[in-house]
């Protein structure tokens, strides 16, 4: 891949090494009445995977959609590269290296995986004639370098498994650039193998220098591959540790709501009817 537009100064990597390439800081986001997210600060370091969590309504998604250029936010800032950005459109995140792996794939299905590769960045000679040849080529050497092997790339996308699926997109991200590579709950609808394959990729992605964000609502997967956990619950951040600072099975008491756990066993037992004799 060429850098054509070379960085014009390299940014100071913190204490860590690892400098961070997005920050939010005090982020809220209002849908008129309904306050989304509120006070939320979050860091993604490159080489690092960051770990979003959180029950269904808590924020998730409206997180990512800041992140990704789709909704601006109405309070606090958001640093890309060190200067506070707002971006207008997906494609100005994109621009900053920002890339989006949504659960409903942006792929085709019925084109075929090269294809999918090259959607919209397709190689071209001179007179405009596609160079499938070399697109394969790169495809191919993509996706093996992160170690996924998919025989045949001119089958359609559709016939790819789950896991597959979001590994191209995960390889193509990459191969254009992205710094940074948020993926929605990229687990969620797969079985405990095709979620290894997608979790296996997540940490080939870490250690080729990306900055990873994986929402998820599952402590388990997060543990596995996680740097840094975010639990969001109500729109704020309930918890924010560093991996050495939290187990699983904290992590895993944080997600399964252990106080509301807690309170709704006791509603239970006040529903059971008294014992009959
Ligand atoms: N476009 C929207 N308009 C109004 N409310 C929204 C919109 N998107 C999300 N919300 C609300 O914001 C809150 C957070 O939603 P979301 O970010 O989708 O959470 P999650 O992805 O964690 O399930 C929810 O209460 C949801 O109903
Ligand atoms: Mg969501």
């Amino acid at each position: 891949m060429t850098d054509i537009g070379a960085p014009l100064e390299e940014k100071t990597p913190d204490a860590s090494g690892r400098g961070p390439v997005v920050e939010l800081q005090d982020v809220g986001k209002s849908y008129g009445n309904v306050e989304a997210l509120a006070g939320v600060d979050l860091v993604v370091r490159q080489g690092e995977v960051t770990c979003v969590l959180g029950d269904n309504g808590a924020g998730k998604s409206t997180l990512i959609k800041i992140m990704a250029g789709l909704h601006e936010h109405t309070s606090g800032e958001m640093v890309v590269n060190g200067e506070p950005t707002r971006f207008k459109s997906p494609r100005e995140a994109l621009d900053a290296g920002i890339a989006t792996v949504y659960q409903d794939l942006a792929l085709a299905p019925l084109m075929s995986v090269w294809r999918n590769f090259f959607l919209g960045k397709e190689i071209r000679g001179p007179l405009g004639l596609m160079k499938i040849a070399e697109m394969k080529k790169i495809t191919g050497a993509e996706l093996s370098k992160m170690g996924i092997q998919i025989p045949d790339l001119d089958r359609p996308v559709g016939a790819l498994s789950g896991g597959q699926k979001q590994c191209v997109a995960i390889a193509r991200a990459i191969y254009f650039g992205a710094k940074v590579i948020i993926l929605d709950e990229p687990t969620a609808a797969l079985g405990v193998k095709q979620s290894g394959v997608v979790l296996k990729y997540i940490i080939k992605a870490r250690d080729a220098g990306l900055g990873v964000v994986f929402i998820t609502h599952n402590p388990h997967h997060a543990h596995l591959v996680g740097s840094h956990f975010v639990v969001l619950k109500l729109g704020g951040v309930a918890l924010d540790r560093e991996r050495s600072q939290i187990t699983l099975d904290e992590l895993t008491a944080q997600m399964a709501g252990g106080e509301e756990l807690e309170q709704l066993s006791h509603e239970l037992e006040q529903l059971e009817s008294p014992p009959r004799d």
